[in-house]
């Protein structure tokens, strides 16, 4: 058998677009985790802000000595990067055997075979109905414990900093029984824990003849396929998600109280210009009805710093919106122009790079405050966790997650990987929660 190796970049959906890929190969390659014996490279990879193609762009070159050393060594690239910048990869990464768009998986098989001759292949057509629904992914990097399952793909947004839509084509949702009869596998396979995944799955949606399904009514389905399983989502589009699937999420409790609503700006301005068709209002309602409806919520976010057009005025609204939520955490970025998006077409990246750096930094300090005061609430509570695994800073001690997705590390004791165990926690750092088991 010849051995495959992946690296995988960018966020969770290319994991598990990994681990499809990992299965569409797996007649003729098994997975290796050393990069040095493998007989086939893969970099699936991301395209969301500059510096992740520049990585990507310097490991590529390191790739070099890796076929020099192994002539008959085959690399392809995956992902939205193959589908943003194709011809300029083929054009300057000459270590490149072929690519593949994330709707061209099923390809790979050809186009290994005919790049082994010479000529470089590449397939990087969109689908509207490509799910991969009928693949079972290998899921060669886990902990037996926490899996991804891919419920949809594409995005119809167009938030207009965003590359995704280009990348990844137009939303389409997976066939319902065929993610519950995954998840089923999992739970039977002895995992715990699912996280159902797309752009934003608060808008999937199924029909057929006789059924019609929101993604309340598959997360419930979902819930139902054991009381020992725990099921998370992401990512959430604040703009779909409605009170029935937050009520579905209070209703279950194996439905995990977190919800990741990435509000982006505080600004009604820059709200406006990034395509995302909410108001900074009506954001603060959805925040409010999840408490109201789920008091113990976790809440995280994404936040982009320095928007074309970004005033000071608009920054001290971003800053007054995380302080008035008080997120437990947050991802925070500096805004990267995408070629072929709505703002690289309609506006001036207009803010200079050391304003958006130490607006950037304002934004991190800030958040750090809030994750610790939020970290701090928790002190002297007790919370359901789910045993993950040994911590990296000591084999006596475990690390897991709470319902509302903190890190917790406690004392071993007497439980095992994938146990749910009571913590009460009693320190804290801005990063984890420290405790023991009661
Ligand atoms: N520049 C900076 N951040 C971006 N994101 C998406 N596009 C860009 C961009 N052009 C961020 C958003 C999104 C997260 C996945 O990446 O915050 O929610
Ligand atoms: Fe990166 Fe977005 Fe593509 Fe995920 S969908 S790999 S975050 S560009």
């Amino acid at each position: 058998m010849k051995k495959l190796y992946i690296e995988t970049y960018g966020c969770q959906m290319n994991v598990a677009d990994s681990e499809v890929v990992a299965s569409i190969l797996a007649e003729d390659y098994e997975i290796t985790h050393s990069i040095e014996e493998c007989d086939l490279l893969l970099l699936n990879t991301c395209s969301v802000r500059d510096n992740a193609e520049q990585r990507i762009r310097k490991r590529l070159r390191e790739f070099k000595a890796l076929k020099k050393q192994n002539g008959s060594l085959q690399i392809g690239l995956l992902g939205c990067m193959a589908e943003r910048i194709k011809e300029q990869l083929l054009n300057e990464e000459e270590v490149l055997d072929f690519i593949a768009g994330p709707d061209a998986y099923r390809q790979l098989p050809k186009l290994i075979k005919e790049s082994s001759c010479g000529t470089v292949q590449f397939d990087v057509t969109l689908s509207k109905t490509e799910t991969y629904e009928d693949i079972i992914p290998i899921r060669y990097d886990t902990n037996g414990i926490s899996a991804f399952v891919s419920i949809m793909r594409g995005c119809n947004n167009f938030c207009s900093y965003c590359i995704v839509p280009y990348t990844r084509g137009r939303e389409r949702s997976r066939e319902p029984n065929s993610i519950l009869q995954e998840v089923t596998d999992l739970v039977n396979h002895g995992y715990k824990e699912v996280t159902l995944l797309g752009q934003n799955v608060n808008s999937y949606y199924w029909k057929d003849d006789n059924r019609e399904i929101s993604f309340a009514n598959l997360i419930e389905d979902a819930a139902k396929i054991s009381p020992e399983l725990r099921v998370r989502f992401a990512t959430s589009h604040p703009k779909d998600i409605s009170d029935e699937l937050i009520h579905v999420i209070g209703n279950h409790s194996n439905i995990c109280s977190y919800i990741h609503l990435p509000f982006q700006a505080g600004s009604n301005a820059m709200l406006k210009r990034m395509n995302r068709v909410y108001t900074r209002e009506y954001y603060l309602e959805r925040v409010a009805t999840i408490r109201r409806i789920i008091p113990d919520c976790g809440l995280s976010t994404d936040i982009i710093a320095g928007f074309c057009g970004e005033t000071e005025e608009d920054h001290l609204q971003t800053l007054d919106l995380m302080k008035t939520v008080e997120f437990d955490s947050a991802f925070m970025f500096k805004y990267s122009v995408r070629e072929g998006t709505l703002a690289a077409k309609k506006f001036i990246d207009d803010v200079p790079e050391e304003t958006k750096l130490r607006r950037l930094n304002e934004i991190i300090n800030l958040q750090q405050q809030l994750s610790l005061k939020s970290n701090q609430r928790d002190i002297g509570k007790e919370f359901e966790v789910l045993v993950e695994g040994v911590s990296k800073r000591s084999k006596e001690e475990y690390f897991g997650r709470t319902s509302q997705n903190k890190v917790v590390i406690f004392p071993k004791k007497d439980a095992e990987k994938g146990d749910y165990v009571q913590v009460k926690v009693e320190s804290c750092t801005a990063a984890t929660l420290k405790g023991k088991i009661v």
